[in-house]
């Protein structure tokens, strides 16, 4: 099968970026892929979303989301949870796209099964000394990560930790991929955040550094690796464009992970607007 893959279109944050549904459709229409995966990160506005989906929406190929962090944004009162079970849910069916994150989809002998993924502290870095504390501040120096702000997910009838909200996807993720086993030759996975330290790239500076503890968990890589049925994983989040094979325990095939973020233009987009389609609407034959 054909699959194009790409995240973090970002399409709220420059002139750029909100060009890149259109692109992405044109693009599309020329291949077209068997599969498209959009790993998260559209935008923290629902209007926008809907209007991305609205222009992928006559695109001749099967289309599978899962949210990311800044699509689950509080906004004029929905919740985080909100938008994840029920808002972007309907988005989906209202414009053909599947909600992968709500049910795995069955392609042939493959099934993909999909979470938003989310974090726990345990991508932190090795190299400089932070602090439960630091972490839980979500601020270093003048920076702050903005879920901190704007991520109210509630279960329960309260808000869930970083921790929590863990828990809950990646026991949900687990459940899926187990249901899916006794049927499926191979899994493929899409994620928003990252399951493997492997895709992070760790340099010792504190000011990047630090960020990386919100960048994904190891548990979900801990069951992916338990899980020899998985064979591709897609994420995105962290915007490096990246492709590697991660080592694992069961010789019968390597895991291969990929990301192929556009991020946001003015600090990350390959120039001019058309080299950064190329490289980043990515395209694979599995
Ligand atoms: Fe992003």
């Amino acid at each position: 099968m054909t699959v194009a893959y790409t995240s973090d279109i970002h399409i709220n944050s420059s002139a750029e970026n909100s060009e890149l549904v259109n692109a992405i459709r044109v693009r599309l229409a020329e291949i077209p892929p068997d599969i498209f995966i959009l790993a998260g990160d559209i935008s923290s506005s629902i209007a926008d979303i809907r209007r991305a989906f609205e222009f992928f929406s006559d695109i001749p190929c099967i289309k599978l989301f899962v949210p990311g962090n800044h699509d689950i944004w509080t906004e004029d009162g929905i919740t985080s949870d909100g938008k994840y079970f029920e808002l972007l849910p309907r988005l989906c069916e209202e414009h053909g796209v599947h909600p992968l994150w709500m049910e795995p989809y069955p392609y042939g002998g493959t099934v993909f099964c999909g979470s938003m993924g989310w974090y726990d502290l345990s991508l932190r870095t090795h190299l400089v000394p932070f602090t439960d504390e630091d972490y839980a501040k979500k601020r270093y120096h003048l920076l702050t990560w903005m879920d901190k702000l704007r991520v109210r997910f509630h279960g329960g009838g309260r808000v869930l930790s970083d921790g929590e909200l863990t828990d809950m996807l990646l026991e949900r993720y687990i459940a899926d991929c187990e249901k899916s086993a006794a049927k499926a030759d191979r899994i493929i996975s899409v994620f928003h955040h990252l399951p493997f330290r492997e895709a992070v790239d760790y340099i010792g500076r504190p000011g990047w550094d630090y960020f990386s503890a919100f960048y994904g968990s190891a548990r979900f890589g801990e069951y992916i690796l338990s899980n020899p049925k998985i064979s591709h994983i897609f994420c995105g989040h962290y915007h490096r464009k990246k492709s590697l094979d991660i080592p694992a325990p069961d010789t019968s095939g390597a895991l291969s992970l990929f990301m192929s973020p556009f991020g946001y233009y003015e600090r990350e987009g390959d120039k001019p607007f058309g080299e950064w389609i190329k490289k980043r609407l990515s395209i694979l034959k599995i």
